[in-house]
């Protein structure tokens, strides 16, 4: 439990927005906020496929690294519409969302895309930001660690102990995304140990001290220092507040400062 042993990863998700001129825009506010943030934070930015190029040119230099928001397992073929993993490490892509709960929700992504999207990110040397997380009738059944146990266990299959560390693994719950609704640091606290508690009956105690683990759910200015002192919550992937160079620069901030 020594959060010294592994990176804070403050991660934007943009989702569907911003065109190229304000991505640029975006990330031109951002870095001189967060040129501070450096050794053991990280600053990424997950943009739209159509941003990345924008995205890579205009951190060029900086401390803030550049995401995709999906990947395709396979490597290259008949699969329109898709994107594979070579195509964004040879764009300058360092992360790369996998499984997030509105892939899951509108697309219909499995737990077996998510495994299989994930393994074809590693192969290819980028770092898979894999979302976990429960609905709000499963929390209200109680069986939230179930839930978010078994998307663990298969999202990560035949997954080795030497690229689970590259992993970073959100947990979101669904129905704290977008919402407005935080979970409570508690709450979130008690899952992030759990998922850590998880990694090392999968592997063993040091690799899971060695991988990030972030929450992500209406994470915003006001709550994010409270959510980041916990000792499991590694980072925060970031959406509503991630598109606002001053708020996003907050938690950045406190991360740093934690
Ligand atoms: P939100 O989104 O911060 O807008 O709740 C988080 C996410 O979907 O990653």
């Amino acid at each position: 439990m020594n959060k010294a042993l592994r990176k804070a990863i403050i991660a934007g998700n943009w989702k569907m927005n911003k065109t190229r001129p304000e991505a640029k825009a975006l990330l031109d506010a951002i870095k001189p906020l967060v040129a501070n943030a450096e050794g053991n934070v990280e600053v990424v930015a997950c943009v739209p496929f159509t941003n990345l190029e924008t995205a890579v040119n205009a951190t060029a230099g900086s401390n803030v690294k550049v995401g995709a928001e999906n990947v395709h397992f396979e490597k290259s073929g008949a699969f329109t519409g898709e994107i594979s993993a070579d195509m964004l490490v040879e764009v300058g892509v360092e992360y790369v969302v996998i499984g997030h709960s509105e892939r899951r929700q509108y697309f219909g992504e499995t737990d077996e895309t998510v495994n299989k999207r994930t393994v074809a990110a590693l192969a290819a040397g980028l770092k898979p930001i894999v979302c976990v997380g429960e609905l709000k009738w499963e929390r209200q059944c109680n069986i939230t660690e179930e839930v978010v146990g078994r998307q663990i266990k298969l999202d990560l299959w035949s997954v080795s102990k030497e690229d689970v560390k590259k992993v970073v693994i959100a947990y979101e719950p669904v129905w704290a995304i977008g919402t407005g609704l935080t979970a409570t640091p508690e709450q979130a606290e008690e899952v992030c140990a759990f998922i850590r508690a998880q990694l090392a009956k999968l592997y063993d105690q040091e690799t899971a001290d060695a991988v990030t683990i972030q929450y992500g759910g209406s994470m915003n200015a006001k709550n994010a220092a409270e959510l980041l002192a916990k000792p499991n919550i590694d980072g925060g992937l970031i959406g509503g507040a991630s598109l606002k160079a001053e708020d996003f620069n907050v938690i950045v901030q406190a991360a740093v400062n934690g």
